[in-house]
Protein backbone atom coordinates (compact mmCIF):
# COMPACT_ATOMS: atom_id res chain seq x y z
CA UNK A 1 0.00 0.00 0.00
CA UNK A 2 2.68 2.59 0.81
CA UNK A 3 4.43 1.60 -2.59
CA UNK A 4 1.09 2.36 -4.55
CA UNK A 5 0.66 5.88 -2.19
CA UNK A 6 3.69 7.04 -3.09
CA UNK A 7 3.81 6.46 -7.02
CA UNK A 8 0.15 8.58 -6.73
CA UNK A 9 2.36 11.25 -5.23
CA UNK A 10 4.51 11.20 -7.61
CA UNK A 11 1.90 10.98 -9.97
CA UNK A 12 0.08 14.21 -8.86
CA UNK A 13 3.75 16.00 -8.78
CA UNK A 14 4.30 15.16 -12.28
CA UNK A 15 1.07 16.10 -13.18
CA UNK A 16 1.14 19.25 -11.79
CA UNK A 17 4.01 20.24 -13.06
CA UNK A 18 3.87 18.97 -16.73
CA UNK A 19 0.99 21.82 -17.72
CA UNK A 20 3.65 24.32 -17.10
CA UNK A 21 6.31 23.07 -18.66
CA UNK A 22 4.22 22.56 -21.94
CA UNK A 23 2.95 24.43 -25.21
CA UNK A 24 0.20 27.14 -24.24
CA UNK A 25 -2.82 28.08 -27.12
CA UNK A 26 -3.50 31.03 -24.87
CA UNK A 27 -0.02 32.73 -25.38
CA UNK A 28 -0.03 31.89 -28.99
CA UNK A 29 -3.50 32.91 -29.34
CA UNK A 30 -1.75 36.22 -28.25
CA UNK A 31 1.16 35.54 -30.73
CA UNK A 32 -1.05 35.17 -33.74
CA UNK A 33 -1.72 38.94 -33.81
CA UNK A 34 1.76 38.66 -35.77
CA UNK A 35 0.40 35.92 -37.91
CA UNK A 36 -3.37 37.60 -38.16
CA UNK A 37 -1.87 40.58 -40.38
CA UNK A 38 -1.89 38.06 -43.05
CA UNK A 39 -3.53 34.87 -41.97
CA UNK A 40 -7.70 34.08 -40.45
CA UNK A 41 -8.86 30.99 -38.29
CA UNK A 42 -12.04 30.02 -37.19
CA UNK A 43 -15.59 29.77 -38.49
CA UNK A 44 -16.21 31.18 -41.96
CA UNK A 45 -12.21 31.96 -42.31
CA UNK A 46 -11.11 33.15 -45.68
CA UNK A 47 -7.63 33.54 -47.36
CA UNK A 48 -6.72 36.86 -47.55
CA UNK A 49 -2.81 37.78 -47.93
CA UNK A 50 -2.10 33.95 -47.00
CA UNK A 51 -3.99 30.85 -46.80
CA UNK A 52 -6.51 30.42 -44.06
CA UNK A 53 -5.25 28.24 -41.60
CA UNK A 54 -7.73 26.12 -40.12
CA UNK A 55 -6.71 22.39 -39.17
CA UNK A 56 -3.19 23.50 -41.00
CA UNK A 57 -1.52 20.90 -38.34
CA UNK A 58 -1.42 17.68 -40.23
CA UNK A 59 -2.69 19.31 -43.78
CA UNK A 60 0.05 19.26 -46.71
CA UNK A 61 1.22 21.90 -47.99
CA UNK A 62 -0.36 24.59 -50.50
CA UNK A 63 -3.71 22.87 -50.64
CA UNK A 64 -6.44 25.48 -49.33
CA UNK A 65 -9.07 25.62 -52.67
CA UNK A 66 -8.69 29.20 -54.49
CA UNK A 67 -5.24 30.49 -52.32
CA UNK A 68 -2.49 31.47 -55.15
CA UNK A 69 0.53 29.81 -53.86
CA UNK A 70 4.47 30.29 -55.06
CA UNK A 71 5.53 27.87 -56.83
CA UNK A 72 8.25 26.85 -54.37
CA UNK A 73 5.68 25.71 -51.85
CA UNK A 74 3.51 23.94 -53.51
CA UNK A 75 6.10 21.94 -54.97
CA UNK A 76 7.68 21.57 -51.49
CA UNK A 77 6.10 17.97 -50.59
CA UNK A 78 5.95 19.57 -47.09
CA UNK A 79 2.86 18.12 -44.68
CA UNK A 80 2.57 20.45 -41.75
CA UNK A 81 3.06 18.25 -38.54
CA UNK A 82 4.97 20.64 -35.44
CA UNK A 83 8.42 19.70 -36.60
CA UNK A 84 7.67 21.64 -40.04
CA UNK A 85 6.21 24.06 -38.63
CA UNK A 86 8.25 24.89 -35.80
CA UNK A 87 11.09 25.06 -39.17
CA UNK A 88 9.09 27.26 -41.25
CA UNK A 89 7.90 30.05 -37.88
CA UNK A 90 11.87 30.05 -37.57
CA UNK A 91 12.30 31.56 -40.68
CA UNK A 92 10.31 30.67 -43.55
CA UNK A 93 12.32 31.69 -46.53
CA UNK A 94 15.44 29.10 -45.18
CA UNK A 95 12.68 26.20 -44.94
CA UNK A 96 11.00 27.16 -48.09
CA UNK A 97 13.52 28.80 -50.43
CA UNK A 98 11.21 30.75 -52.64
CA UNK A 99 8.05 30.92 -50.39
CA UNK A 100 6.17 34.29 -50.26
CA UNK A 101 5.35 34.57 -46.70
CA UNK A 102 7.09 37.42 -45.71
CA UNK A 103 7.32 36.89 -42.24
CA UNK A 104 11.12 37.34 -40.73
CA UNK A 105 10.28 34.05 -38.20
CA UNK A 106 10.22 34.22 -34.46
CA UNK A 107 13.18 33.58 -32.32
CA UNK A 108 11.84 32.08 -29.31
CA UNK A 109 10.93 28.30 -29.88
CA UNK A 110 8.29 28.79 -27.08
CA UNK A 111 6.56 31.53 -28.95
CA UNK A 112 6.26 28.65 -31.57
CA UNK A 113 5.18 26.13 -30.05
CA UNK A 114 2.57 28.36 -28.23
CA UNK A 115 1.39 29.11 -31.98
CA UNK A 116 1.10 26.22 -32.94
CA UNK A 117 -0.94 24.59 -29.59
CA UNK A 118 -3.58 27.34 -30.85
CA UNK A 119 -3.46 26.55 -34.65
CA UNK A 120 -3.92 22.55 -33.33
CA UNK A 121 -7.17 24.07 -31.38
CA UNK A 122 -9.03 24.84 -34.69
CA UNK A 123 -10.46 21.27 -37.07
CA UNK A 124 -10.82 21.87 -40.76
CA UNK A 125 -13.99 23.16 -40.46
CA UNK A 126 -12.86 25.98 -38.62
CA UNK A 127 -14.87 24.75 -35.05
CA UNK A 128 -12.86 24.54 -32.52
CA UNK A 129 -11.29 21.37 -30.17
CA UNK A 130 -10.67 22.06 -26.70
C1 LIG B 1 3.07 39.30 -44.23
C2 LIG B 1 2.07 38.25 -44.37
C3 LIG B 1 2.25 36.99 -43.56
C4 LIG B 1 2.51 36.85 -42.21
C5 LIG B 1 2.76 37.93 -41.19
C6 LIG B 1 2.46 35.43 -41.94
N1 LIG B 1 2.20 34.74 -43.09
FE1 LIG B 1 2.00 32.72 -43.27
N2 LIG B 1 1.80 32.91 -45.25
C7 LIG B 1 1.76 34.10 -45.96
C8 LIG B 1 1.71 33.84 -47.38
C9 LIG B 1 1.67 34.87 -48.49
C10 LIG B 1 1.71 32.43 -47.50
C11 LIG B 1 1.74 31.61 -48.79
C12 LIG B 1 3.21 31.37 -49.07
C13 LIG B 1 3.53 30.80 -50.41
O1 LIG B 1 2.63 30.55 -51.23
O2 LIG B 1 4.74 30.58 -50.62
C14 LIG B 1 1.75 31.89 -46.15
C15 LIG B 1 1.76 30.52 -45.85
C16 LIG B 1 1.70 30.00 -44.58
C17 LIG B 1 1.59 28.60 -44.27
C18 LIG B 1 1.46 27.47 -45.27
C19 LIG B 1 -0.03 27.20 -45.45
C20 LIG B 1 -0.39 26.14 -46.46
O3 LIG B 1 -1.60 26.01 -46.73
O4 LIG B 1 0.49 25.45 -46.97
C21 LIG B 1 1.55 28.50 -42.91
C22 LIG B 1 1.43 27.24 -42.10
C23 LIG B 1 1.66 29.83 -42.38
N3 LIG B 1 1.75 30.71 -43.42
C24 LIG B 1 1.64 30.13 -41.04
C25 LIG B 1 1.88 31.40 -40.53
C26 LIG B 1 1.95 31.69 -39.13
C27 LIG B 1 1.68 30.71 -38.01
C28 LIG B 1 2.28 33.02 -39.04
C29 LIG B 1 2.59 33.80 -37.78
C30 LIG B 1 3.76 33.35 -37.10
C31 LIG B 1 2.37 33.55 -40.37
N4 LIG B 1 2.12 32.54 -41.26
C32 LIG B 1 2.64 34.86 -40.69
C33 LIG B 1 1.79 35.36 -45.41
C34 LIG B 1 2.07 35.65 -44.09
Amino acid sequence: MPAITGALALGVLLSGAIPALAADPASGKANFIKCGICHRVGEGARNVVGPELNGVVGRPAGVVPGYDYSQALKASGVTWTEDSLRAYLARPSAFIPGTRMTFAGFRDPAVIDDVIAYLKTFRPDGSTAP
